[in-house]
């Protein structure tokens, strides 16, 4: 999935962009490309009784029965399907939509056995001679005969107990009919709404990664059962079938007296359940014409976005996109057809379903006259991340859900690939810098992180499955690739890839198939001998054991050491791990501007002479960051850092100049630099014009403004900060075209501008906004600037300004225009308002229940309503978990939102009652638990640090 989770990949750009007010940083979580629900509502895998953790070193102990369990046996081998599907789009004499359906799954047995597991969820299966299924033998076999069938709720099985044995090598037909709910729950077969033109439209559509498929029809719903699925839909005249292959044939006919469609669609290629998708509705498409290309490439969206061009940018780059991983993977695309549609509901970012992919309209719809480079840019690099997993992913798939960093960080590092090839101008690829590594950096530096690899038995049930979908498999994920990539080289990292999906074609992998046609790679083409160890011994250090290194440079003594980087120095990491936290760290490195051979750390502490630098020479090492590490300097190899800063900063790469200042401030973060040294590093701003560096320092920065300003300190850092970007947002004032990156750094001065008091920002803000209020079909704001302007006006405004907003945001019909008011919304000053627009979040009628989360985020990112946010997640708890607990990837970023300003002992007291009165708190356990040590982190740095910000901002000032 596009990280549905943490992805809003792209979203975090456009949030750096936004990214003085931190409002994005939700957003990202529901981007994070996922989505899964509590399964556990329904008296499902959530029992609690077995004593298993949720997460953690220990499994549970194996259960008695084969149906107690969550993985499915190794006896039987899904082969081929053929799932017949209705779903009705208006409800039944019940007041339920529903859907009902009829399917076979031929299968081999490979061991002896008397027992038919497969998963079936939430459906009522019909009974035929008093049980749930029939079977029948195939060829030679004769099937036994049925025993008895029930369905275990727990670990949604159909079980199915013979009276006879099935025999190795045969194989036999299983066949159910049954009928499920079309709800509206985002999940398996889900229904979902939308108004057009006034007339309430339904389309019926499928989430089925992770465990979802089971709520569609009976199968073995595990990754590695990979089978070739024969689908047909009914659907009403008027609607279109879609599903993973193109359609073979589409019939009129009448069903139990009613007049359908029967779509049949070709057989799909062999396939994992997780990657089906249907869809009935009533969208239109656009498509360019077949002739250069033998892949159909379609873009599916409500009919009035496409006709008024939402799709065509979508349509442009999926093609480019699509050439460009034929290449990169040396491998033509496994498909004939390429599906993008554009949901109106839908939790994920968007899901690689394959042939078939479903996205949020915000990731798939783009407007020339509306959106934003923000927006244009997540459109390009979710699409890119999903077609890279019709590759990587869909054609070759991890054998089980343990693994799942490796797919989705794969996407994560690619998709900036792809995207790069479509759009050449944008330098894109460096935006992974911030977009993936920083952002890992963070979740990876606490001690509650985790591995990126887990042992299979340590994930098995559905809430275990969806909290793989976390910042560290998808941004971790990407960073340690890319690593990989770099020290292996492009051509050697593409030549074993390209051997490895050749090999693995159709079928199932560990990670460590990888790492052998990698090396095999290195090995083939001589460069191995550049690698002091092999893949194998170098990665498993990266990926086996939580955390990354701090490399601290003496360049007095040239003495190199590593050590894991924790945000908290005095937490204690209680994770043992084999490699005792050392790693095997590539550095490339450059002395003085001058660009040196890459070095290997392979000890804990080493002297190499070369980074010994003395008078004016300085060294700078993880150029470009292409490792996944911090660097730390002593304090001489600072100064003439800064010094080289004031004098000419283009000596040192951007992504460095950006990476300076984020390592430096993390390093105070974890009390291993002196503040003011982290505050040094803006200083040179004053003559940035870059956006990574700002970007750096603004989201840097935001924490100061987190902690800072309820307090204090606070006027004498605005005083400082307006006058560096001053010059920034003067050299703005021109109305020049600006190139893709340069728009975002625009964005960053007139936030940062507004925000710290520069003369004259809020009222053009205003007067921008209030243009607006006075003509409102004729909004002239620039695209780029919306966010902040909207923001900044709400903020200066008072209730007409908010209840303006409000009634756009009930007219608007772009999706992207439609978050940043919604963010927006929570900027005002009111604490009535924001109390309101709370109340509103959970309110279904006034906002969708997909933005429910990311809406009180908004609210509690904002400094008046953040203790207002706090209260009403504490009081409204029961329906919040209700609606978002146990497997959902909302939740985590609700919790991360709502305490992200804790920093005082008595927010902490609050935070530890609300853990102790809540002990099931299904996927919120880790945010929660995050939560706290971030809160600790906070109280100690505030208490060693505030006096030292404080002087050192009136002696700028001063200066
Ligand atoms: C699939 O089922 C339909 C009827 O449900 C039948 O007409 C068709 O022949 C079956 N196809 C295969 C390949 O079994
Ligand atoms: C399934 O059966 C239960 C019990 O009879 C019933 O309450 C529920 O509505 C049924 N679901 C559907 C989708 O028909
Ligand atoms: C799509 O590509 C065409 C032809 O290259 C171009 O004219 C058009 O502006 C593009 N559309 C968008 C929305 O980028
Ligand atoms: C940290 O900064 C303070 C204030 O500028 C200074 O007094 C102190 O000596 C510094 N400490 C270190 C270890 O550099
Ligand atoms: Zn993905």
């Amino acid at each position: 999935m596009s990280q549905g989770y943490y992805v809003s990949r792209t979203v975090a750009v456009s949030a750096a962009v936004v990214a003085v007010v931190a409002a994005i940083t939700i957003f990202a979580l529901s981007v994070a490309y996922s989505k899964h629900k509590c399964t556990a509502g329904g008296g499902g895998g959530d029992g609690g009784g077995d004593g298993g953790t949720l997460v953690g070193p220990t499994p549970a102990p194996e259960a008695r029965e084969p149906w107690d369990r969550y993985r499915l046996p190794d006896t039987l081998y899904p082969v081929h399907y053929n799932v017949t599907l209705w779903p009705r789009l208006t409800k039944n004499e019940h007041g339920l939509y529903v859907f009902t359906g009829h399917s076979t799954v031929d299968f081999k047995c490979e061991k002896e056995t008397d027992l038919i597991l497969i998963h079936s969820s939430k459906l009522n299966l019909t009974k035929s001679n008093g049980h749930h299924a029939t079977l029948t033998g195939l060829g030679r076999a004769r099937a036994p005969s049925i025993k008895t069938t029930w369905l275990q709720e727990k670990t949604e099985y159909l079980v199915v107990q013979l009276s006879g044995k099935l025999v190795p090598g045969h194989s036999y037909q299983l066949h159910t009919k049954f009928q499920g709910e079309l709800a509206d729950d985002l999940e398996g077969f889900y229904r979902s709404e939308y108004t057009e033109k006034g007339v309430k439209k339904i389309v019926a559509t499928t989430q089925m990664q992770a465990t979802y498929a089971r709520k569609a029809f009976p199968c073995f719903d595990e990754p590695a059962m990979k089978a070739v699925f024969h689908i047909t839909l009914i659907h009403p005249p008027g609607t279109i079938a879609l599903a993973n292959s193109r359609d073979a044939e589409i019939l009129h006919t009448s069903l139990d007296e009613t007049d359908v469609l029967v779509t049949r669609f070709e057989p799909t290629k062999r396939m994992s359940t997780y990657i089906l998708a249907f869809i009935v509705s009533d969208f239109g498409s656009i498509q360019k014409d077949e002739t250069d290309s033998t892949t159909l490439v379609r873009i599916w969206a409500r009919k009035t976005a496409l006709e008024s061009g939402h799709g065509d940018y979508a349509l442009n780059v999926t093609l480019r996109v699509l050439e460009f991983f034929e290449r990169y993977y040396n491998t033509s695309y496994p498909l004939t057809k390429s599906d993008q549609v554009a949901l109106p509901d839908f939790n994920a970012g968007a899901m690689e379903n394959w042939g078939l992919i479903t996205y949020r309209e915000t990731s798939l719809l783009y407007d020339p006259k509306t959106s934003s480079n923000g927006n244009k840019e997540r459109v390009l690099t979710v699409i890119a991340h999903e077609l890279a997993h019709m590759w990587f992913g869909n054609l070759v798939t991890l054998r089980w859900w343990n693994d799942l960093w490796l797919n989705e960080g794969f996407a994560s590092y690619v998709e900036y690939l792809g995207a790069d090839h479509a759009e050449p101008s944008w330098h894109i690829k460096d935006m992974i810098v911030q977009g993936d590594v920083q952002r890992a950096f963070a979740a990876d530096s606490l001690v509650s992180s985790h591995p990126l690899t887990r042992s299979e038995n340590e994930v098995s049930k559905p809430e275990e499955i969806s909290q793989m979908f976390d910042t560290i498999s998808y941004s971790k994920g990407a960073a340690v690739l890319r690593m990989l990539s770099e020290f292996l080289s492009e051509p050697v990292f593409v030549k074993g890839l390209s051997s490895y999906l050749h090999q693995f074609a159709f079928g199932n992998t560990v990670y460590s198939d990888l790492w052998d046609h990698l090396q095999d790679a290195a090995q083939s083409t001589g460069l191995h001998v550049n690698l002091p160890y092999s893949v194998h011994d170098i990665m498993n250090r990266w990926i086996l054991q939580m955390g990354f290194p701090l490399v601290t440079i003496d360049t007095t003594t040239g003495t190199i050491s590593q050590k894991h980087f924790l945000l908290d120095p005095d937490a204690v990491v209680d994770r043992p791990s084999i490699y005792n936290y050392q790693w095997i760290v590539p550095i490339k490195w450059m002395k003085n501007g001058v660009h040196q051979d890459q070095h290997w750390l392979i000890e804990k502490t080493a002297v190499f002479a070369p980074m010994r630098a003395s008078g004016s020479q300085w060294i700078l090492a993880n150029l470009n960051v292409s490792g996944y590490y911090r660097v730390n300097y002593d304090q001489q190899n600072w100064e003439r850092l800064f010094a080289q800063l004031s004098s000419d900063h283009q000596v040192i790469p951007i992504i460095n100049r950006a990476q300076i200042i984020d390592d430096a401030f993390s390093l105070v973060k974890a009390r291993i630099l002196n503040t003011t040294v982290a505050l040094q590093t803006t200083k040179y701003l004053v003559q940035e014009r870059e956006y990574m560096p700002w970007e750096a320092a603004s989201r840097s920065l935001n924490y100061f403004f987190q902690m800072f300003d309820r307090t204090e300190v606070y006027g004498p850092m605005l005083t400082y900060l307006r006058r560096l970007v001053q010059p920034l947002y003067d050299h703005f004032q021109s109305d020049q075209p600006l190139s893709h990156t340069m728009a975002y750094t625009k964005g960053i001065a007139v936030s940062l501008a507004c925000k710290t008091g520069v003369p004259g920002c809020k009222q053009q803000v205003l007067d921008q906004f209030r243009q607006w209020m006075r003509e409102p079909h004729n909004n002239r704001i620039d695209p780029n600037l919306k966010w902040v302007v909207y923001c900044h006006a709400i903020a200066a405004g008072a209730e007409a300004e908010w209840n303006f907003g409000w009634e756009m945001l009930q007219n608007v019909t772009m999706a992207s225009e439609a978050a940043r008011l919604r963010s927006a919304l929570g900027c005002t000053k009111l604490p009535w308002l924001l109390n309101r627009y709370l109340e509103y979040s959970l309110d279904p009628s006034k906002i969708r229940k997909q933005d429910a989360a990311s809406t009180i985020g908004y609210v509690a990112s904002n400094v008046v309503g953040q203790s207002f946010a706090w209260d009403f997640f504490r009081s409204k708890w029961d329906y919040l978990f209700k609606e978002f607990g146990g497997g959902s990837f909302v939740f985590p970023s609700l919790i991360t939102s709502v305490t992200r300003r804790f920093s005082t002992e008595f927010e902490l007291q609050q935070l530890l009652d609300f853990q102790r009165d809540h002990p099931d708190l299904g996927s919120g356990k880790v945010a929660l638990d995050q939560a706290i040590e971030k809160t600790r982190a906070n109280i100690k740095w505030m208490a060693e640090n505030k006096k030292a910000v404080l002087d050192w901002f009136n002696s700028q000032s001063a200066s």
